[in-house]
C-alpha cells in the first residue's frame, strides 16, 4: 500500500504517529542534558544508576477482600509466591468502601458493601488480624486509603507497636492523595481545605515518627481509568503533586524535609511505546519542577519514584484469557519505563476480584518479565530510539501546556489546580477524552479484540471469586462486641481530643493514634472529624 494511503494513526493522547522516525526528528534536541544518565538529574533514564540490575522492581499485588482473616490468607499466599522484592516482601492493601469513606461495618451506609471491593477494617483488632503472622519490619506495605488515610496509618503504627516492630524502620506507602478523589475516584469525605490539612499533617508527623514511610502516592491511575489520555495523566498528576508540595511549604514544612518521601502511582495502558515515553517524560518534568520551581536542594527531592498498575479499564469480560496478554504488554511498558513497584491485574478482574489462580498468573507474569525476558538486564533500553525520544519530548511539551493552562486558574496564586478542580475543568477534560475514545470504539476505529472485532459466539466460562455473603453479618457482630467490652470513658475522652485537635489546628496524628489504641473505630474517628470539618459537597460538572 502506498504511503499516502496509510491512515495516520495517533497515540491515546492524539499525537500523530509518523511512518518512520529518523535522526532529524531529534534535530536540536540536547540529549546529553535532557536524557543524560540513569540515576542523574533529570532522571529521564531512571532514578537509580543500576535500576533493576541493582534491585528488581517490587512485585506489589493489590489485594484485599472480605474480612481481615480472608485477606490475611491472600497476603500469605502472595508472599509465599514471591510478592515483593528479594530484600523484603511487598504488600498492597485494598480496603472496602465503608473503610475508605469512614463508615463502620454496622453503619446503615455500609450495608451491602462490607468486604466487597477490599477488606473491611473497623478497629485495631481487625488491623492486627489483617497482618497476623506477618512481621511488619520484614515487608513494605502500601495502603490504598485516602480520606481516612490518617486513621489507617495510625492503625498500622499501632499494630507495629503491639507486635514489637521498630517504628522508625516501618516501610510502606499511604496513598493519601485526596485531590484525585475529588477529580475521578470519589472516596472523599471532608471539604478540600480540611482534607489538605490532613495530608500535610501526615507529611509532618511521618517525617519524625516513621521516616522510612512514603507519605503519599500521587495518583494518575484513577484519572486514566476514568478515561484521560497519557498526556493528561502526566499533567494532572504532576499538577496535583505541585499542589501538595505547595500546601506543605505553606504549612511551614521545608521542601527537602518531606519531598524525598513523596511517591507517585501511574497507569500502564495499551499503547506500549507511548506509556514508556510517558513515564520518561513524567520523571524528567518532576525533576525540573522540584529543582527549578520549588528550589529543592536534595537529589532525592527531585526523584519521581512510582508504582504502576496495569490498566484495569482495558480488561474485557469477553474472552477473559486475552487479558493475560494485555497485562503482559502493559507490565512490559512499566518495566521499560522504569517503575519502582508494579501490580499486574488478574485476567478475570473485569468479572470479579481475582481468584487465587488469576493472582498467581499475574505475579508469574512479572517474574517472567524479570527473569526470562532480558529487559531488566540493561537500564532504559529504549533510550535513543528516534520514536521514543520524540514521543517523550512531545508528551512533555503537551503536558507543560496543560500545566500552564491550570496555573492560569489562579493568576498570581499557587493553587491553580484547586481552582481548576473546583471549576470542573479537569473533570471535563477527562470526560471529553473518555467520550472521544468510546466513540472510536463504537465506530470500530479503535479495535478491542474479542469485543468489537474477533468476537466469539461461545464465551469460555472462568471461575469467579465470590465473597461470602455471611461475612457482613460476622463483621457487624465483631464490631458490636468490641464496643460492648471496651472502656467507654477512655474511648470517649480520646475522641474528644481528636475533635479538640481538629479545632485547634495542632497535628492530628498523635491524637488519632491515641484514639485507635483506645479502640476507637474508623467510623468513630471519621465522625469526630466530620463534626468539626463537615463534609465535601461535589459541584455538578456539566
Ligand atoms: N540500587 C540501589 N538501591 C535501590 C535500587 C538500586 N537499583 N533500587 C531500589 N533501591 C532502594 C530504594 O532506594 C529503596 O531504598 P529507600 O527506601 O532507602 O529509598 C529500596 O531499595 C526500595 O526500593 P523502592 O523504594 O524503589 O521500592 P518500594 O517498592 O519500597 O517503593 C514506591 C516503591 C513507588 C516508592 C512506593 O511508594 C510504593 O511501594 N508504592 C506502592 C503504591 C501502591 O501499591 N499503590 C496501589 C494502589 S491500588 C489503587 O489505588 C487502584 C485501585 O483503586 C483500583
Amino acid at each position: 500500500m502506498k504511503q499516502a494511503d496509510l491512515k495516520q494513526p495517533e497515540t491515546s493522547s492524539g499525537i500523530p504517529v509518523e511512518l518512520v522516525y529518523r535522526a532529524e526528528d531529534l534535530e536540536g534536541f540536547n540529549a546529553a542534558a535532557m536524557v543524560g544518565e540513569p540515576g542523574e538529574y533529570p532522571f529521564t533514564r531512571g532514578i537509580q544508576p543500576t535500576m533493576y540490575r541493582g534491585r528488581l522492581w517490587t512485585m506489589r499485588q493489590y489485594a484485599g477482600m472480605g474480612d481481615a482473616e480472608e485477606s490475611n490468607k491472600r497476603y500469605k499466599f502472595l508472599l509465599a509466591h514471591g510478592a515483593g522484592a528479594k530484600s523484603r516482601g511487598g504488600l498492597s492493601v485494598a480496603f472496602d468502601l465503608p473503610t475508605q469513606i469512614g463508615y463502620d461495618s454496622d453503619s446503615p451506609l455500609a450495608l451491602g458493601e462490607v468486604g466487597k471491593v477490599g477488606v473491611a477494617i473497623d478497629s485495631l483488632e481487625d488491623m492486627q488480624r489483617l497482618f497476623d503472622g506477618i512481621a511488619l519490619d520484614t515487608i513494605s506495605t502500601s495502603m490504598t486509603i485516602n480520606a481516612t488515610a490518617s486513621i489507617l496509618l495510625a492503625l498500622y503504627v499501632a499494630v507495629a507497636k503491639r507486635t514489637g516492630a521498630k517504628i522508625k524502620e516501618l516501610s510502606g506507602t499511604i496513598q493519601n492523595d485526596i485531590l484525585k478523589e475529588y477529580i475521578a475516584r470519589g472516596t472523599y469525605i471532608y471539604p478540600v481545605t480540611h482534607a489538605m490539612r490532613l495530608v500535610t499533617d501526615i507529611f509532618a508527623w511521618a517525617a519524625e515518627e516513621v521516616p522510612e514511610w512514603n507519605t503519599i502516592s500521587i495518583s494518575g491511575y484513577h484519572m486514566r481509568e476514568a478515561g484521560c489520555t497519557a498526556v493528561q495523566e502526566v499533567a494532572f498528576t504532576l499538577a496535583d503533586g505541585m499542589t501538595y508540595v505547595q500546601a506543605a511549604i505553606d504549612a511551614g514544612l521545608d521542601v527537602d524535609a518531606f519531598a524525598p518521601r513523596l511517591s507517585f502511582f501511574f497507569n500502564s495502558h495499551n499503547n506500549l511505546l507511548e506509556e514508556v515515553a510517558k513515564f520518561r517524560a513524567a520523571r524528567r518534568m518532576w525533576a525540573q519542577i522540584m529543582r527549578e520551581h520549588f528550589g529543592a536542594k536534595k537529589e532525592r527531592s527531585w526523584m519521581l519514584r512510582f508504582h504502576t498498575q496495569t490498566a484495569g479499564s482495558t480488561l474485557t469480560a469477553q474472552q477473559p484469557e486475552n487479558n493475560v496478554v494485555r497485562t503482559t504488554l502493559q507490565a512490559l511498558a512499566a518495566v521499560l519505563g522504569g517503575t519502582q513497584s508494579l501490580h499486574t491485574n488478574g485476567f478475570d478482574e473485569a468479572l470479579s476480584l481475582p481468584t487465587e489462580n488469576a493472582a498467581r498468573i499475574a505475579l508469574r507474569t512479572q517474574q517472567i518479565l524479570a527473569h526470562e525476558s532480558g529487559v531488566a538486564q540493561t537500564v532504559d533500553p529504549l533510550a535513543g530510539s528516534f520514536y521514543v525520544e520524540s514521543l517523550t519530548n512531545e508528551i512533555e511539551r503537551r503536558a507543560e501546556e496543560y500545566l500552564a493552562t491550570i496555573a492560569r486558574f489562579d493568576l498570581g496564586g499557587k493553587y491553580g489546580m484547586l481552582r481548576a478542580i473546583e471549576r470542573g475543568y479537569v473533570q471535563r477534560e477527562i470526560q471529553n477524552a473518555a467520550y472521544e475514545y468510546q466513540q472510536t470504539v463504537d465506530a470500530k476505529e479503535a479495535i478491542v479484540v474479542g469485543v468489537n472485532e474477533f468476537a466469539s459466539e461461545q464465551e469460555v466460562a472462568v471461575p469467579i471469586q465470590r465473597i461470602d455473603e455471611a461475612l457482613e453479618g460476622r463483621q457487624v457482630e465483631r464490631i458490636r462486641a468490641l464496643r460492648a467490652r471496651r472502656d467507654a470513658g477512655v474511648h470517649a475522652a480520646t475522641l474528644a481530643c481528636v475533635e479538640d485537635a481538629a479545632r485547634s489546628g495542632e497535628n492530628l496524628m498523635p491524637r488519632i493514634v491515641e484514639a485507635v489504641e483506645a479502640m476507637a473505630t474508623v467510623g468513630e474517628v471519621a465522625d469526630a472529624l466530620r463534626r468539626v470539618f463537615g463534609e465535601y459537597r461535589e459541584s455538578v460538572v456539566v
